[in-house]
């Protein structure tokens, strides 16, 4: 009787059974607790032409990372055939590839897991601040061609230098906090960011971008791709940057990006470091992804990673267990907590 009684009657007639396609893989636990709530998942990669006929609309529910591309072509192809899609998860922050005004006018909830990944990507940036100044994929590479590259390998401390961050979220927000125990000097611009938040972090915020440049020998990428922020670091802002530190050090100029492709302008960034503006490129997202054949792999001062910054167990575990809450909220008729729409 009792057990009758505890019964939530109301969100049980609520849930709806929902079919969940996961395109670009999802953390195992995660799955576990999508299906345990009576759902079914499909774990299956769709090419860009299968997704435009329509691959989706058996779907209720679609969970995605960068490799699938929500356009708006592909939110009406899952429409097609009665298609009843009503979710789409980014499991991660950025939402660049996903039409959410499309999503929008078609009744579909877009949501994505903003702070799940936010300290994996900080310490991607913090290894290639280091590694970059280090030299460490060049003397690795150097290694093994049996070049024993001691003399020619003269690295610079970021002790004593400043960081520019291009972008004051969470995540600039983390690499700043780091770089200063680290003893760099810490600038900033983003006009979203109120000044006391940068003033409690002994950050100096700027109101113009060419300011940072203009001050910093490190340059780190911390904003969404947007129309504004598109090839935001091009030649005539790399030109600005000092190359000698506050500690008056001849150390070059550092760009990194772990934030999304197109915002440096790649050309410009190859031709700074073939005229020696820059001292190194360290990146882990490009223009166009995969990105293969890229001129910049030629270059001895460039450092690549393939997009894996928020790839670390901890943060794809929580990207997981957070996008299996939000379907759960979702398909039991609540707005789910991260929605954009
Ligand atoms: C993100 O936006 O969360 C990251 O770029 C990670 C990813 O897309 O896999």
């Amino acid at each position: 009787m009792n057990y009758i009684r505890n019964i939530d009657w109301v969100s049980l007639t609520r849930r709806v059974m929902a079919r969940v396609a996961v395109t670009d893989g999802m953390d195992k636990k995660a799955v576990k607790i999508i299906i345990d709530a009576g759902h079914e998942v499909i774990l299956q990669h769709y090419s860009a032409e299968e997704l435009l006929k329509g691959a989706l609309s058996s779907f209720d529910a679609v969970v995605i990372r960068s490799a699938t591309k929500m356009t708006e072509e592909v939110i009406l192809g899952s429409k097609k055939n009665n298609g009843k899609l009503t979710f789409i998860g980014r499991a991660g922050v950025g939402v660049d590839n996903i039409s959410i005004d499309t999503a929008t006018k078609n009744g579909i909830t877009v949501c994505n897991t903003p702070r799940a990944s936010t300290r994996s990507v900080v310490e991607m940036t913090v290894a290639h601040l280091l590694s970059s100044c280090r030299n460490i994929a060049t003397a690795d590479r150097k290694l093994r061609q049996g070049v024993w590259a001691k003399k020619e390998l003269l690295g610079s401390e970021l002790s004593g230098k400043s960081l520019g961050l291009i972008g004051y979220g969470r995540i600039a927000q983390g690499v700043g906090v780091a770089a200063r125990a680290l003893g760099m000097e810490i600038h900033a611009y983003d006009p979203y960011v109120p000044a006391e938040i940068a003033q409690k972090q002994n950050c100096r915020l700027h109101k113009e971008v060419d300011s940072v440049f203009k001050m910093c020998t490190h340059i780190s990428i911390h904003c969404n791709l947007t129309d504004e922020t598109y090839h935001l670091v091009n030649t005539s802002r790399i030109n600005l940057m000092p190359g000698v530190g506050t500690d008056g050090i001849n150390c070059g100029n550092h760009l990194i990006n772990c934030a999304r492709g197109g915002i440096v302008d790649e050309e410009a960034a190859l031709e700074g470091l073939q005229n020696g503006q820059l001292s190194s490129v360290a990146l882990d997202v490009f223009e166009v992804e995969p990105a293969i054949n890229n001129p910049l792999f030629l270059e001895e001062n460039f450092h690549g990673t393939p997009h894996i910054a928020a790839a670390t167990k901890e943060a794809q575990a929580r990207i997981g267990i957070e996008m299996a809450s939000l379907i759960i909220e979702h398909f039991e008729g609540n707005k789910p907590t991260t929605a954009l729409n």
